[in-house]
């Protein structure tokens, strides 16, 4: 069956098409339009601002995605939107539209929980059937949770962020460092530069800078909590701090690479303790890793080996780094597990279709 996906929940207008058939999905168009240079000035998203740009590109997005294919609304069986969670006037535009677009066409359309289309994201090419119980860490600007999956389309959410999600822990700390909109690439490239431990850089530094007092370190909080929830914003304050203890370094590039790196370490440290100690306790069959942030190179690589050295029969799932920021081919994919349970969707279950900015996960 082809579906047609629509997603407009924070700042990417995206529209995709995919074909599905006995558990295979193939992307035939995934066209995503990034607002994140208009966003960038105001170093965050602006939601009024969002919308605006969702309204511009909705229809030029979603008639690429379909040309892009060679085909027409008329042929597609199923549209899905995301329609929640996520900021009000984004989510609307893609609603109203795909709702709109429903209306005129009579093809069914369905709602589709913003994460779940991310914990989708992994069923998209997969060469081999995920197997449950799965546990899917989800780490977005908005979320981090960690998600176990008796199986398709059951959720229970057994740990999760008490404050700010990882991804909105790298922006915030990408602004204090003056690293840009969104953090987490900023971040994660200034990581991947940082090569001499600070000890040898303050040799180095031959004494024109004034010298740490020590590496740079950073807690890890609530690593030894006993439960599976997380908790960012006291990480974020810590390297608020660090900086404001050594002002004149910030202009030292490698200053910066050295506390990012610290930084985004601190964040794995956590997000991988944390989902072997739910991996002990459940035993599922498949890790995956979902969301914005899954597209770290650093933390894709190392929850990997984690996996490998500490659970034997447990395999590893990642979607492809194309499919792990927001896009619109999650969001059908997700739709096709749906109709597959429930395959009569009525033609005007559109009338049904509401945006909600706090929708759970169920
Ligand atoms: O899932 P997503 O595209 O949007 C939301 O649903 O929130 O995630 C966006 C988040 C942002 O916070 C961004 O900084 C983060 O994902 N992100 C990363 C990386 N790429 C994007 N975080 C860490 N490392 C990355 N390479
Ligand atoms: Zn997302």
């Amino acid at each position: 069956m082809l579906i047609l996906g629509i997603e407009t929940s924070c700042d990417e207008t995206a529209s995709a098409v995919i074909s599905a058939d006995k558990n295979d999905i193939s992307v035939l168009s995934n066209v995503v339009s990034s607002q994140v240079k208009l966003h960038a000035e105001w170093g965050g998203v602006v939601p009024n601002l969002a919308a605006r740009e969702h309204l511009k590109n909705i229809l030029p997005v979603i008639e690429k995605s379909l040309k892009e294919v060679g085909i027409k609304l008329e042929n597609i069986d199923l549209i899905a939107v995301t329609s929640g969670p996520g900021l009000i006037p984004a989510l609307l535009i893609g609603v109203n539209s795909a709702k709109t677009l429903s209306y005129t066409t009579k093809k069914p359309l369905i709602g589709i929980h913003h994460i779940e289309g991310h914990i989708y994201a992994n069923f998209i090419g997969a060469d081999e059937e995920i197997k449950f119980p799965l546990l899917c860490l989800v780490v977005s600007g908005g979320h981090t949770e960690l998600v176990l999956m008796k199986d398709h389309l059951q959720y229970e959410v057994v740990g999760q962020t008490l404050d700010d999600a990882a991804g909105e822990a790298f922006d915030k700390v990408a602004r204090i460092l003056s690293l840009g909109y969104p953090g987490g690439p900023a971040i994660a490239a200034a990581a991947a530069n940082y090569q001499l431990p600070i000890a040898n850089y303050q040799s180095i530094s031959n004494g024109k800078i004034p010298k740490l007092k020590n590496d740079i370190s950073f807690p890890r909080p609530m690593i030894n909590s006993g439960n599976y929830d997380f908790s960012f914003s006291g990480l974020k304050t810590a390297v608020l701090y660090e900086t404001k203890k050594h002002p004149e370094l910030l202009k030292d590039k490698n200053y910066i690479n050295a506390v990012c790196y610290e930084f985004q370490q601190a964040v794995i440290d956590v997000l991988i303790a944390k989902t072997l100690a739910v991996a002990k306790k459940y035993k599922p069959k498949t890790i995956s890793l979902a969301g914005g942030v899954s597209a770290n190179i650093e933390l894709r690589e190392q929850l990997e080996k984690a996996v490998k050295d500490n659970l034997k029969n447990t395999s590893y799932k990642l979607p492809a780094t194309s499919y792990s920021m927001d896009n619109a081919a999650m969001i059908a994919s997700a739709a096709y597990f749906r109709i597959k349970k429930n395959k009569d969707i009525p033609v005007d279950n559109w009338k049904k279709i509401t945006a909600d900015a706090n929708l759970e996960l169920k």
